[in-house]
């Protein structure tokens, strides 16, 4: 099935070759309708779903920035939309086929660090997998990974490593912390949250890791990038919402772009 989809991409993109994959969040898409030159809604490609969140369009879009070939999901598919997981990384098989030695992956995420506020980006330095699934279950395709997948070295350090300089060159505060995914779709309860802080994390979401472990087993470097929408649930008093999420996200999306095309430039 993945090569299915590989071909009918080959055959829409012609000779573009993307070497960096990027997954947008939330409210984070407007990087790919800046700089579309081709787009392929997730409706026509064989083995894709379409997205049901709203804040999310369903296409792949194919675009030239800071003079590298990028291939991005304006939108992803959720565990908690009920795709099976092997669905939800589909997407990153395709990219490792087209031929994406890097994949940026970016989520919308609540703060679980005091220290955080709306609006605050974190470059993700290790994940906790929550998700009560992992995405490798299942015969192992040899031609991709391994069986048993190194994970020590998941989120590329020396990319965090540059992350962290270019964001300081760049005059932008980027955080940094462990991101643990839950499915969702409910927010955490405080207690979770409690659980989740004295875990390590610092941030909690409900997608990336599933995308992050496929493109490490696959041997793509990662880069994680989250957008701390709103304090996780009672580490302010103040409740959750959809909107608030989508709102911050729009808050933070200037200093992402510029992050974001910063982090390209160099890689
Ligand atoms: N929890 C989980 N996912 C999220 C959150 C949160 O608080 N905010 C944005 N996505």
């Amino acid at each position: 099935m993945v090569n299915y989809a590989v071909e009918f991409i080959k055959e829409k993109i012609g000779n573009f070759k993307p070497e960096i994959g990027i997954i947008l969040g939330s409210g984070l898409g407007e990087l790919a309708d800046e700089y579309c030159k081709i787009a392929i809604p997730y409706s026509e490609i064989p083995g894709f779903e379409a997205s049901t969140v709203s804040g999310h369009k369903s296409r792949l879009v194919f675009a030239e920035i800071s003079g590298k070939k990028i291939v991005m999901m304006q939108g992803r598919f959720h565990f908690y939309e009920g795709h099976p997981i092997q669905k939800v990384v589909f997407p990153v098989k395709v990219m490792k086929l087209l031929g994406v030695k890097t994949l940026i992956v970016t989520n919308a995420a609540g703060g679980v660090n005091p220290k955080f506020k709306p609006a605050d980006l974190m470059i993700i330095t290790d994940h906790i997998n929550h998700m009560g699934v992992n995405p490798l279950i299942g015969p192992n395709d040899d031609n991709m990974g391994e069986r048993f997948p190194d994970m020590s070295n998941i989120y590329t350090k020396e990319y965090v490593d540059l992350a962290k300089k270019i964001s300081k060159n760049i005059g932008i505060d980027l955080q940094e912390g462990v991101y643990m995914a839950f499915t969702g779709p409910s927010y955490e309860t405080p207690a979770e949250v409690r659980m989740a802080r004295t875990l390590g994390a610092d941030a909690v979401g409900m997608s990336t890791v599933p995308e992050a472990v496929v493109a490490s087993w696959a041997k793509m470097k990662v880069i994680g990038l989250s957008c701390i929408c709103n304090s996780a649930a009672g580490v302010s008093t103040v409740g959750l919402s959809h909107a608030d999420v989508i709102k911050a996200a729009n808050d933070a999306k200037d200093k992402f772009k510029k992050l974001v095309k910063e982090i390209i430039k160099e890689i």
